[in-house]
């Protein structure tokens, strides 16, 4: 019998137990492997004692509808970066990465999935090139990931901020007012961008196009101008403005200390009424919700045939790779080349060409 190990690290996104799931199925087809999981990454297999479980089908059954990960998942820790608390009581990190993989060895592990984000797949290199056998599998709901085209995760994100849009425009409405929904992507404006164009938004504020506050002024004033009363404004959590087109106030600072997550839904409230913006403003952060539930039919269907594919790569002993959907095929790339660089929005791409034919204002 061989052994595979699965982790699931850095934020949790919908479809990792899709991924799971297949991975155990497939497996199950050869007679020949045994699939375990590490709890919360890596930790699971530095921990004493150790918290690595063995998966099989009734363990999975019914899991690729739900979201989250059953293998649990966490930022912190790992075999590069392991926790230790020092006498004066401050923690500092140690490398305990030839150690878990003495460990993991002797306990005849093979190979290594490691379904990650692009932190998780530098750990996922950085440990082949030590000697571990290790294929990853991309994740994240940003969908910045630069070796493959889509993440599973994202449409689910980008349906749920649809959904929200939908719904704040009925409230809008009947208010006459602006609603600004802020959306997760901290670098990259994929979710704000999409969510944008299908539900329908007047501005959509990304990190790659710096906005300039008078524009956004500019396009809000001819929408209620033109007698429409209310309007939309979507905000990825990166978005910042063009240096020097707004006016701070003191409150713009308090504003956006007292959110956790971002935040510049209120910052930008305060930048649109400092520059004169008259009417009623409601401000929307959505969060973790964009993370939460069940996934999409694209997100479970892309995540399967990323866990089949990765087994099958482990079936055929090609390490030292990462499953990836590209051209609308399910392929593998060398994990050097994983980790590297972001997936960004083109600013003179269609998709952005097309937001504004519709007349969607990016305050540039
Ligand atoms: O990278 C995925 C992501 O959801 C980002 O969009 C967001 O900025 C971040 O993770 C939130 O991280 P956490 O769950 O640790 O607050």
């Amino acid at each position: 019998m061989k052994k595979v190990l699965v982790t699931t690290g850095g934020g949790d996104c919908p479809g990792l137990n899709a991924v799971i799931r297949a991975i155990v199925k497939r497996a199950a087809q050869t007679n020949d492997w045994e699939v375990y999981g590490s709890i919360e990454a890596f930790n699971g297999a530095l921990r004493t004692p150790k918290e690595i479980i063995r998966l099989n089908d009734q363990k999975v059954a019914g899991i690729h509808a739900k979201g989250g990960t059953i293998l649990k998942t966490t930022n912190k820790g790992g075999p590069f970066n392991w926790p230790v608390k020092q006498e004066d009581g401050s923690w500092t990190t140690e490398d305990r990465s030839d150690e878990m993989i003495d460990y993991l060895k002797s306990e005849g592990f093979e190979v290594v999935i490691n379904i990650g984000g692009d932190g998780s797949q530098k750990i996922s290199h950085q440990l082949q090139e030590k000697g571990l056998n290790v294929i990853g599998v991309p994740k994240t709901i940003d969908n910045d990931l630069s070796s493959t085209d889509y993440t599973f995760g994202f449409q689910t994100a980008v349906d749920i901020a649809t959904d929200a849009v939908d719904k704040l425009v009925t409230t809008a409405s009947s208010h006459h007012r602006l609603m600004i929904l802020e959306v997760m992507g901290r670098g990259a404006g994929w979710i704000a961008l999409h969510a944008a164009i299908a539900g329908g938004a007047e501005v959509c504020l990304i990190p790659e196009i710096p906005y300039d506050v008078n524009k956004v002024l500019e396009r809000l004033n001819k929408r209620y101008k033109d007698g429409r009363g209310f309007a939309i404004i979507v905000i990825a959590e990166g978005a910042k403005p063009r240096e020097g087109s707004v006016v701070t106030r003191e409150s713009d600072e308090v504003g956006y200390r007292n959110q956790r997550l971002g935040g510049v839904a209120y910052q930008l409230s305060d930048q649109l009424k400092s520059a004169g913006f008259e009417h009623d403003i409601r401000e929307m952060v959505l969060g973790h919700l964009q993370r939460g539930g069940k996934p999409e039919a694209f997100d479970r269907i892309l995540a399967t045939q990323f866990g089949v594919k990765a087994m099958e790569l482990a079936i055929n002993g090609e390490y030292g790779k990462m499953v990836s959907f590209i051209d609308q095929e399910i392929v593998a790339v060398p994990l050097s080349e994983a980790a590297k660089g972001n997936n960004l929005v083109d600013p003179n791409s269609f998709l952005v060409q097309t937001a504004k034919g519709v007349g969607i204002s990016f305050g540039d």
